[in-house]
């Protein structure tokens, strides 16, 4: 009996091992993770004034790269650019900016559809991706971001219901545009 029971607590101690090796393999989001979001942004897009391709480059931190604003631990905050051609699609990792709170990318000249990936951004307060040519469904996902406050997806191809998760769980939502 009591060999049973010191194997079994063998076979416990090196399953809390084995879990505990494999979160140090998977480390949790950091600016890394913010890195990677931005360049597989810039990968996706044409940028045929050059504007991503001379400034956001490896010389600079992200944060002083333009259009991109951070907070005091180096992690993305806002990602804002207007009126200016990127011509591309936007990439879903642009999900993994955990702390993202400003998404514009207003007349930009994006296409393709809304990332389902950008409900999974939970400090969102602005996303403004207006005056583009978006196109597909307005993801279910956005429903999850329950610190919305402003939605302008006005000007794009977009087709399909407004979701009616967006009513459910946004209560500081005050400003849709479609
Ligand atoms: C990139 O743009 C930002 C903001 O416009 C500017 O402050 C920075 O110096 C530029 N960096 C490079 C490497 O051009
Ligand atoms: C979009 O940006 C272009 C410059 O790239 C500008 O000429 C045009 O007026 C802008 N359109 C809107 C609706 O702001
Ligand atoms: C970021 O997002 C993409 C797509 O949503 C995912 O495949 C990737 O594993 C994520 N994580 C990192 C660290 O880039
Ligand atoms: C996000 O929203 C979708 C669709 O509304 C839902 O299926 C999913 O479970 C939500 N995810 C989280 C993490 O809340």
């Amino acid at each position: 009996m009591a060999f049973f029971v010191r194997v079994r607590m063998v076979l416990i101690l090196l399953a809390v091992a084995a879990a505990r090796s494999a979160t140090a393999l998977t480390p949790p989001p950091s600016s890394a993770t913010d890195l990677a979001a931005l360049l597989a942004f810039k990968a996706m897009l044409k940028d045929p004034l050059g504007i991503l391709a001379s400034n956001w480059t490896a010389t600079a931190s992200f944060c002083s790269w333009a259009g991109v604003s951070c907070d005091s631990r180096q992690r993305v905050t806002g990602l804002e650019f207007s009126d200016v051609p990127l011509q591309g699609s936007i990439t879903p990792q642009l999900g993994n900016l955990s702390f993202l709170s400003t998404l514009v990318l207003s007349n930009t000249s994006v296409m393709g559809p809304l990332p389902d990936e950008l409900g999974s951004l939970p400090w969102l307060q602005t996303l403004d991706l207006s005056h583009n040519r978006l196109s597909g469904t307005i993801p279910p996902s956005l429903g999850n971001i329950t610190r919305l406050e402003v939605l302008d997806l006005a000007y794009n191809d977009l087709s399909g219901p407004i979701p009616q998760s967006l009513f459910n769980s946004t209560p500081d939502l005050s400003e849709i545009y479609l």
